[in-house]
């Protein structure tokens, strides 16, 4: 006998079937999502929950294969695949679309631009949010969503309190020019550098230091090779979800309407989690006793501010300055 529940299960499943229709002994259609970072993270964790709804509301249409940590590829090379159909999906940092010709992202990148997650909000949930998509699709790619992880720490084995403290220090940075920038506005030499590589650089001394969000620096085991690190929320640091543009268009659009389905509650579900994940971070990394953290104190901050102040101007031709202008107005700057 069926009760009220499993009979509600039932008629449910039956007609998520009829909308995703599924032909007897059809393969699922598979969706590769390659990313580099801990599954135990915000951008790890926000992976696993599409692929849980994306199955259950295409009714198994589709199976998602999340392979974190750059188990396939590393920052650049994840591009070509998704460009080339060997990944179908990423969510690779804002920072990270200068090598494809799409360095607008880069804005994200600004120092001292964004005061916190509200003002964030007003330019991916806003027209620069979704123009900044559309840049994308003569490159193959979709965007499908924007991702938080956080604000970003400054790390060293030498105190960092003022710009002084950066001079020739060798600072690992994401492909960005913007970052680039910020690093030789503080007297630092920037070095590009694929995230898989950071941990074992920063423990040779091949880098000094390097800018992540604690759940990044907290999961890939930094903070046993930084003495130092600094509270300086100087810069954000968070994900465009991509997908290949041909695979995307092509899939049924009955599932395709299932998978944005599941996107933006995964999308809810990992803005939701990123500030507590980091917060748990940086608590535990604080409880490791290996890392002393330093508060920038009003005049540090202030002299942080002063230096890196000029790297809007400087950075306003690579983003274009009509965009930079549209950023600061929809900022209310
Ligand atoms: C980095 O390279 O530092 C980050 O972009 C890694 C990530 O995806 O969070």
């Amino acid at each position: 006998m069926l009760n009220r529940r499993s009979f509600a299960r039932l008629a449910g499943a039956a007609a998520l079937a009829m909308s995703v229709a599924m032909p007897a002994f059809a393969e699922p259609v598979v969706i590769k999502f390659s990313h580099v970072v801990a599954p135990d993270t915000p951008k790890g964790k926000g992976a696993e929950k599409f692929k849980e709804l994306a199955e259950q509301y295409t009714n198994g249409a589709v199976k998602v294969e999340v392979y974190p940590n750059s188990q396939l590829y590393k920052d650049k090379e994840e591009m070509e695949a998704l460009q080339l159909g060997a990944v179908q999906m990423l969510a690779p940092s804002l920072a990270k679309f200068g090598p494809l010709g799409v360095q607008q992202f880069e804005l994200f990148d600004l120092p001292f631009l964004m005061s916190g997650y509200d003002d964030l909000r007003k330019i991916t949930d806003g027209d620069i949010g979704k123009d900044l998509f559309a840049l994308l699709e003569d490159k193959g790619i979709k965007g499908l969503a924007y991702w938080d992880n956080a604000f970003k720490i400054m790390s060293a084995n030498s105190p960092l309190h003022t710009p002084d403290d950066f001079l020739g220090l060798k600072m690992r940075i994401q492909s960005s020019k913007i970052l680039e920038a910020q690093m030789q506005a503080l007297g630092a030499v920037p070095q590009v550098m694929a995230f898989s590589e950071v941990y074992q650089a920063l423990q040779t001394g091949v880098v000094d230091g390097t800018e992540n969000p604690p759940s990044n620096m907290y999961t890939q085991k930094m903070h046993e090779v930084q003495k130092h690190a600094t509270m300086s929320n100087h810069g954000y640091l968070g994900y465009a979800v991509i997908v290949n543009k041909t695979f995307w268009d092509g899939l049924d659009p009955a599932v395709r309407e299932q998978l944005d389905k599941a996107m933006a509650e995964a999308t809810v579900y990992a803005n939701s989690i990123a500030k507590d994940e980091n917060d748990t971070a940086l608590a535990a990394m604080k409880a490791a006793g290996k890392t002393e953290f330093h508060e920038l104190t009003a005049e540090e901050r202030a002299e942080w501010a002063t230096a890196l102040q000029p790297v809007q101007d400087q950075m306003s031709g690579r983003i274009g300055a009509d965009l930079l202008t549209q950023v600061n107005a929809a900022l209310g700057n």
